[in-house]
């Protein structure tokens, strides 16, 4: 017997249809509502209005549960690695073993770009952001392989994208760190894999050769997968909308970058280090801080705690937070920053009032301070997050161009004038 709801309104009574997920989870169906009673819902942030059924990533913000197409976060990070899981975030299921190295060789084979990129990028000025040059440089493909601009090719054309897009993305990144820092290029060494090849291509300099330490590159490893994907957060819901006018892939997941540039989004792990480094300017006095924190009246809000879904503590926090760990004394890093972000990470699990609302450290949190101890600079920390969040973009859409989901187009509350004549006195 299927599940209804129903809405009174007035002296009508509508009855809507009850859907559920797989997790139990249910929602009202609202898509007659408007036809039948001439009401609509409003949610603004859309934070109790479900976008679209997927089967791509579970979470559950009361338990903290986060699972990619029912895989835990927790055994991925441990066993898994990143090019492994954007296969499965993109196809649904682990690749065996012929399968991941067919993968991972068309991937190693594409990372070169285009020689004519250079030339877009010497268009920007050193002081431009790296995100802004990352999301150009994902649309420039559009130019150079014009075929992708139909969304409705074959899948072998959409996997030929794919591999495209996600062996790229690293060399763009890189590239748009050396044209900030003002140095040459360093072109895709195929020899090694994915994150160490970025590591290379961001650090190695033409005076002094750069060794790959393989715990940064593990660590780096860990936290792409951490960032692989999040149901429909704020950068994802921006690419199934964009692509569901059928816009092509690149330039939807190019909308997704720079929706994730906000600082409330993608931009908190780089907030919260300018947050840590401005502390450390004032003297370092955490708990002054966390005192400025607690006072309604001081405009200072702290950056990279609590979480908008996650009620009681973020997954991928807690696995970060070791990673964090290991990875700072692996490299016996001591920074007067890390010391800081310590001790508002005591501070706000000790004092009942950031217990009380949550205000636990989330991810955006320790990526920050591990991208720091991993040499990574602070204005490419969401590049960062937007490398790591690449494959559940693309997994999301392709999810939504292969359910053919109608184009999004939300409706309103007008709240302005209402008819008025046009003055008279204005009359040409
Ligand atoms: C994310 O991973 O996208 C962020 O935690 C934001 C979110 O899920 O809303």
């Amino acid at each position: 017997m299927s599940d209804t709801a129903f809405i009174k309104y007035k002296d009508q009574s509508y009855e809507l249809p009850v859907v559920e997920g797989n997790e139990n989870e249910k929602a009202i169906d609202i898509s007659k509502l408007r036809g039948e009673s001439g009401l609509i819902t409003i949610d603004p942030g859309f934070k109790n209005t479900g976008s679209t059924r997927s089967a791509i990533t579970f979470l559950d913000g009361e338990k903290g549960i986060l699972r990619y197409r029912g895989y835990s976060i927790e055994d991925l990070a441990e066993k898994s690695s990143f090019i492994e899981v954007s296969y499965l975030l993109i196809y649904g299921e682990l690749p065996t073993a012929d399968q991941l190295k067919i993968y991972k060789d068309e991937i190693t084979k594409h990372t070169l770009v285009h020689e004519d990129i250079k030339k877009i990028l010497e268009g920007f000025p050193s002081n431009a952001h790296p995100m802004g040059v990352l999301s150009s440089l994902v649309t420039s493909l559009t130019a150079f392989y014009p075929k992708s601009l139909d969304p409705n090719r074959s899948s072998e054309a959409v996997d030929k994208s794919i591999i495209r897009i996600l062996a790229k993305m690293p060399t763009f990144a890189a590239w748009a760190f050396k044209n900030e820092a003002g140095h040459p290029v360093n072109y895709p060494d195929n020899k090694l894999d994915y994150c160490s090849n970025f590591l290379k291509m961001m650090f190695s300099l033409p005076t002094e050769d750069y060794e790959v330490d393989p715990v940064v590159a593990n660590a780096l490893d860990k936290l792409l997968i951490l960032h692989a994907d999040h149901e429909q957060n704020c950068s994802t819901s921006t690419v199934r909308i964009v692509g569901s006018s059928q816009a092509s892939m690149y330039v939807s997941i190019s909308a997704g970058i720079n929706a994730l540039w906000g600082p409330l989004h993608g931009g908190a792990n780089q907030a919260v280090i300018e947050m840590l480094e401005a502390i450390r300017k004032d003297g370092g006095d955490t708990k002054k801080w966390m005192a400025k924190a607690k006072d309604k009246n001081d405009p200072f809000r702290l950056m990279g705690f609590g979480h908008r879904v996650y009620k009681n503590f973020d997954p991928r926090a807690k696995i970060i937070k070791k990673a964090a760990d290991d990875v700072l004394e692996k490299l016996g890093v001591n920074d007067p920053i890390l010391d800081i972000a310590k001790g508002l990470e005591e501070e706000a699990l000790r004092d009942q009032y950031f217990v009380e609302r949550k205000l636990y450290p989330n991810v955006d949190f320790y990526s920050g301070i591990i991208y720091r101890a991993l040499g990574i600079p602070v204005d490419m920390f969401t590049v960062m997050f937007a490398i790591g969040r690449l494959p559940g973009w693309i997994a999301q859409w392709k999810e939504m161009r292969e359910n053919n989901e109608p184009i999004g187009r939300p409706r309103q509350v007008y709240t302005g004038h209402t008819q008025r004549p046009y003055p008279e006195i204005n009359k040409r």
